[in-house]
């Protein structure tokens, strides 16, 4: 289901904000097309942003940052409710913008605003400083006025028009973060590329297919085998080890288990346990020891590539000799 995250912008003793973040809440819970929650900045008393490193970086130091970038991260789309104080959002409402980055980008958000016209300068630069965020800001918006909305300047009392602004923007919110959670991140797209990458890798070797494999590593593949010698470097030498086994094996089986991958930008890597096994010529089981493997890749022209692969099995130290006999 589509999480929207409903952001109260004051942490002032005596807010206006809990009114308002209740009204689009109870608003909200009626709808059923998505899970609505409020996250107040009470919660998460961050100090002045105090990150060593810009949280383009995404390298969080503190505990505080952490937290609050898995708070943000599981919603799918926020609407932000944020009072004006002179002329623009409060500052605790910025710091708490600052100390993140990627947790906020490509999501849907719509602003609710108040202050005495409306809290509309507020307005203005949050929906600026969402836009530098790359969020998807929607245009309905919903602007309490003190004046006319709050009873004695206090309790909070919409206009009905605001019910009905209040009602489209969420219609707005929903879909657009409906659209970003069924679209795959670029990350989620990259990890998905390298498991197909891993299964062609399976394939290709029940199929015994050296022109299949030749395709799936980069040309200046470095390969740490197990066999000596200490490195094999280039394709050709990576694939004539695939091709020795083929001629030893008649029959090809590779599993794999415990596969973890990380995944960056253009760098990628991967590790887990290997098992090559499979009928010798003269129709005996032969392989069938479990191996550490490491994949390492690289995007190279938009395509990911094997260029390093490591495969161990651990030593006994005392005897010299590698233990071949470990399950996963
Ligand atoms: C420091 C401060 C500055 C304010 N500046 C403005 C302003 O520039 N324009 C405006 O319409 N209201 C302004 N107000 C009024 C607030 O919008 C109003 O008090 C609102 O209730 C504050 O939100 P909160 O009660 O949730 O903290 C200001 C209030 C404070 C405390």
């Amino acid at each position: 289901m589509t999480r929207i995250g409903i952001l109260i912008g004051s942490t002032r003793p005596g807010r206006r904000a809990e009114q308002v973040a209740r009204w689009v809440h109870e608003r909200a819970a009626d709808r059923g097309d998505a899970e609505f929650e409020v996250i107040d900045l009470l919660d998460h008393p961050l100090p002045h942003l105090d990150e060593p490193l810009p949280a383009l970086a995404g390298r969080y130091q503190h505990e505080h940052t952490r937290t609050w970038a898995r708070t943000i991260a599981r919603f799918d789309g926020f609407v932000m409710v944020t009072p004006e104080y002179n002329a623009s959002v409060p500052g605790v409402l910025k710091n708490a913008f600052d100390y993140l980055y990627a947790q906020w980008t490509h999501k849907a958000v719509g602003i609710v605003s108040y202050g005495a016209r409306g809290g509309t300068h507020a307005a203005r630069q949050l929906r600026a400083l969402c836009e530098l965020l790359q969020m998807g800001v929607v245009a309905p918006q919903v602007s309490l006025s003190l004046h006319t909305d709050f009873q004695d300047h206090a309790t909070l009392k919409p206009g009905t028009h605001h019910v009905s602004a209040l009602d489209t923007l969420l219609d707005h919110v929903v879909t657009r973060s409906r659209e970003r959670s069924a679209t795959p991140t670029q990350r989620e797209a990259d990890e998905a590329a390298i498991r197909r990458h891993i299964d062609r890798v399976i394939d290709a070797i029940h199929a015994k297919d050296l022109d299949g494999l030749r395709r799936l590593y980069s040309t200046d593949v470095v390969s740490f085998d197990i066999d000596p010698p200490l490195q094999h470097t280039g394709i050709d030498a990576k694939l004539k080890n695939w091709a020795n086994v083929f001629t030893f094996l008649k029959d090809v089986t590779y599993e794999v288990r415990n596969l973890t991958s990380t995944v960056g930008e253009d760098v990628a890597f991967t590790h887990g346990f290997g098992r090559l096994s499979g009928t010798l010529l003269d129709g005996t089981a032969g392989g069938g020891m479990w191996v550490r493997v490491t994949f390492c890749f690289r995007k190279i022209e938009g395509e990911w590539l094997i260029t390093h692969d490591q495969v161990s099995v651990p030593l006994d130290i005392t005897g010299g000799k590698g233990i071949t006999d470990l399950e996963p």
